[in-house]
């Protein structure tokens, strides 16, 4: 019979049974729920609610079952769920004593405990993986960031750039991912345990002391909340789905770049697959395939949002679903991370291709007229006309000589045409946060820090 079996004369349906049990994704958190369990009794223990050798009697006995899961026990679907299956399983080994953990508890603030704990500690690990991808870019552009390379708009060549440049501004966007993985750890170290079925308890318990016990900031100060809460899940799961959309932008430029149109990079060994027809494919699959698992997070993001969504106070058996999606996200995402991270360590960075003349440099002439005391817009318009004159003869700037310069502007001077050599135009750009390689020390200083 169910340990709440009490006033059924039947047992459930096995289609029910089977569609109600939670066990396949609870047994990624039977640790928590143990540590929860085992927090909870010595509260009992120092209350008096139990006495102290009943506390300590619970306590070897959740070692054991420990021991049992250790050691690969899988509970049956009758046991419907980790809390009712730990609890069963103490009884085998404890006897009757085992009834006394419930006390003062429900698989309410239960759940809501375990899966704090469990999502505490994978916030912990996401944010050491966000470190070393960071920190694998970082290293990459040190190695490999002084490349000459266009930089985008549209993806139609802009202006002349470092490819550190480029690669940092991912890095940027990984260092707020870590922030908001610190802000969203902050909601989530709340202790919701004592808060029992939503109404709290008439026993004497100690709901700080065992916050305090499972290493908790705080507790969640009202019971009806603690129980019914799910946005600091929803938090988490939006910064996936963030972290996701960074990741899937970084992918796409990995792919880009290691095809041969680009042929910017190539990825290591490690990271890359062949075909099974075509013997020269070298594929980028790992790139690929967290650009695809972005839209499992950002789904996983929408079923939280939708499930929690119109939801009566306070616990409703739909949150059981709340594991499946909150732990296939911070999965995924760990994951992803981590993928992308060996994939800055192990590629290779070929070269960037040839800029001298490129129309990319345009900028360089209309900024050149700009410094001489011509209008910016003036300035546009010449070196707009220029590319069309090119255009027109088929060359490219670098073809363009002194004469040519001067009939479209009289402020044109010979040194006009050193200020189109792509390096020294990246270099030029060393306004807070450009291009210019200083700056893009500066930066790595930062992003180290
Ligand atoms: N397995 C349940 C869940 O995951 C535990 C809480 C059950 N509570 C209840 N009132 N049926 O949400």
């Amino acid at each position: 019979m169910a340990l709440w079996g009490g006033r059924f004369e039947g047992g459930p349906n096995a289609e029910m049974q089977a569609f109600s049990e939670s066990l396949d994704t609870d047994m990624l958190m039977w640790r928590e729920d143990i540590a929860g369990s085992v927090a909870h009794v010595t509260m009992l223990g120092e209350v008096g609610l139990i006495t102290a050798e009943e506390a300590e009697t619970i306590r070897l006995g959740l070692s054991k079952v420990e021991a049992d899961l250790d050691a690969g026990w899988v509970p049956g679907p009758e046991l419907e769920d980790i809390h009712m299956a730990v609890e069963t399983k103490l009884g085998e080994h404890i006897g009757a004593l085992a009834g006394k953990l419930h006390t003062a508890r429900s698989r309410n603030d239960q759940v809501a405990t375990d899966v704090r704990l469990w999502l505490r500690a994978r916030l912990d690990v996401l944010d050491e993986a966000l470190t070393r991808v960071i920190g694998a870019i970082c290293d990459r552009v040190e190695a490999d960031g002084k490349t000459l390379v266009p930089g985008f708009t549209h993806l139609q060549r802009g202006q002349p750039i470092w490819l550190g440049h480029h690669l940092l501004a991912h890095a940027w966007s990984l260092a707020r991912d870590r922030e908001r993985v610190a802000d969203v750890r902050k909601r989530v170290d709340r202790s919701p345990l004592g808060a029992a079925a939503m109404a709290g308890t008439p026993h004497p318990i100690d709901r700080a002391r065992t916050a305090e016990l499972m290493g908790f900031g705080a507790v969640v100060e009202n019971a009806m909340d603690a129980v019914a809460a799910r946005d600091h899940l929803i938090e988490a799961v939006s910064m996936c789905a963030i972290t996701m959309v960074h990741l899937s932008r970084i992918s796409e430029e990995l792919v880009m770049w290691s095809s041969r149109e680009f042929d910017w990079i190539r990825l290591g060994d490690a990271w890359s697959t062949g075909s099974s027809i075509m013997p020269q494919k070298r594929n980028p699959d790992a790139p690929e395939l967290v650009r695809g698992k972005s839209g499992r997070v950002v789904g996983a993001l929408n079923a939280l949002i939708t499930m929690t969504k119109g939801l009566p106070m306070a616990y409703n058996r739909d949150l059981q679903e709340d594991r499946t999606a909150l732990f296939d996200a911070m999965h995924t995402t760990i994951a992803c991370v981590s993928v992308i991270a060996g994939c800055f360590e192990s590629m290779t960075v070929k070269g960037g291709p040839d800029l001298k003349g490129d129309f990319a440099l345009t900028t360089e002439l209309a900024d050149f007229l700009a410094i001489k005391g011509v209008p910016f817009r003036e300035a546009h318009h010449v070196a707009g006309g220029l590319v069309k004159q090119c255009e027109d003869r088929g060359i490219s700037l670098a073809g363009l000589s002194l004469d040519d310069l001067r009939a479209a502007h009289p402020a044109f001077t010979a040194e006009a045409i050193a200020w189109l050599d792509p390096q020294a135009a990246v270099e030029r750009r060393c306004s807070r946060g450009g291009t210019a390689w200083v700056e893009i020390e500066r930066q790595l200083v930062l992003l180290r820090a």
